[in-house]
């Protein structure tokens, strides 16, 4: 991985001031310039909403608004809270995610939020509930939990059982429930098939199978009209480096395609983005504070693991990495190295799960070296393990 130049200049000046180095470093400007491009590539209709839980930092917040982006994408009262206080009004939340509580939706029928996305019928009726109380109608979609399944995906949210949106095929039994609660105007559907898609044509097959969907219910209940579809996120991004990017000009000339052999112009088409827009606008950089032989393989330690940067070990991959080298004085003759090997990076936690990569091919680094990782601008710090043995949170320091 190449470090930007500004990025890596910043971290030897942080590495040169003493203190053991362990922090995030973003920059955002490649979410901003990816917002606006997409923007400028997409068909009409689509809506693009930044999916905060990717990167709930004010920096990252702050990009989105200041590039337009039509508004912002939680999943919890906090999140709600933190995209007003960036200047984004209620009325740009769309709301989604399993188990939103009574004071969730409270907040969100007082403020008025564009959508709740149902992901229930016990939820509708919670929300229905709240509504009559107020006496305040609320806009909805319905999530669904298609009948179809992206295998490559880092993580799917439908197909088989999930805790997601109501399966397709309890539409009929459910979607008049919903209808019949006279609060709630509905809106539209919600499928969001998988994260971290690198392949352009999955993609497409949910957003066909979504407007298969809407011709159905639009054709079976003829007050129905889905004036709303949202795709979720998924756009990936290509941690493992092997110069497959995801291609968003080629799905906007597919979704193109689609809206027009289904007719559905003049709809909302809604993209709730989350890692496509912030994963390059991180660096997660941690001092190496030992380095172990063990058996055949080297042990890098490094002073931040799962606490602080949870998403290798998670999602069982390495991201792309690098070494800042810094020449640092050796503590003791017999002091490890790593000369061209792959070894293992971990942190300071005392659970063998504390993997920050593994296999990884090094090809010098030392002790006081800064390992730096790549496309830590999403899913890095906030769904990390941060009180885990209570190590002081890294800084997050913003160029
Ligand atoms: C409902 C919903 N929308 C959007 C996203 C963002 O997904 P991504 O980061 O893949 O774009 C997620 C991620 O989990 C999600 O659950």
């Amino acid at each position: 991985m190449q470090i930007p130049e500004h990025v890596e200049a910043k971290i030897r000046a942080l590495a040169e001031d003493g203190k053991t180095l362990n922090c995030y470093i973003y920059d955002t400007k490649p979410m901003r310039n990816k917002i606006k491009n997409l923007q400028a590539m997409m068909p009409e209709g689509v809506e693009i909403f930044y999916a905060m839980k990717a990167n709930p930092h004010a920096a990252f917040l702050q990009a989105a608004y200041e590039a337009g982006v039509e508004g912002i994408e939680i999943a919890s009262l906090g999140e709600a809270k933190k995209a007003v206080a960036a200047g984004f009004t209620p009325n740009r939340l769309i709301y989604t995610g399993p188990g939103k509580s009574k004071e969730e939706l409270t907040w969100c029928v007082e403020h008025g939020i564009r959508t709740v996305h149902i992901e229930s019928l016990t939820e509708a009726h919670r929300l229905h509930h709240i509504c009559e109380a107020y006496d305040k109608k609320q806009d909805i979609l319905l999530r669904i939990n298609a009948d179809f399944d992206i295998h490559d995906a880092q993580t799917t949210f439908s197909g088989g059982s999930k805790k997601f949106g109501v399966d397709e095929e309890k539409l009929d039994e459910v979607l008049p429930q919903i209808l019949n609660l006279e609060y709630l105007n509905f809106r539209g559907l919600h499928v969001y098939a998988a994260s971290g898609v690198l392949n352009v044509d999955d993609l497409l097959k949910n957003c066909e199978l979504v407007f298969q969907l809407t011709q159905k219910i639009e054709a079976n209940y003829s007050h129905v009209h889905c004036d709303i579809i949202d795709f979720g996120g998924g756009f990936g991004v290509d941690y493992l480096e092997t110069g497959y990017d995801f291609n968003p000009q080629a799905w906007a000339k597919g979704l193109e395609k689609l809206i027009h052999e289904y007719q559905l112009e003049g709809r909302h088409f809604e993209l709730e983005l989350g890692r496509y827009l912030a994963a390059d606008s991180g660096f997660f950089c941690t001092e190496i504070l030992d380095i172990k032989e063990s058996r055949g393989k080297k042990q890098v330690i490094c002073a931040g693991g799962i606490n602080h940067f949870r998403r290798p070990a998670a999602l069982g991959i390495n991201h792309p990495m690098s070494i800042v080298w810094m020449q640092r004085d050796r503590l003791h003759p017999y002091q490890e190295q790593v000369r061209s090997e792959q070894v293992y990076f971990g942190g300071p936690l005392c659970t063998g799960a504390d993997k920050l990569a593994n296999d990884v091919y090094i090809e010098a680094a030392d002790i006081g070296d800064i390992a730096v990782f790549g496309l830590a601008g999403a899913y890095g710090l906030s769904m990390s393990n941060q009180a885990f043995l209570s190590h002081e949170v890294p800084e997050e320091i913003v160029l």
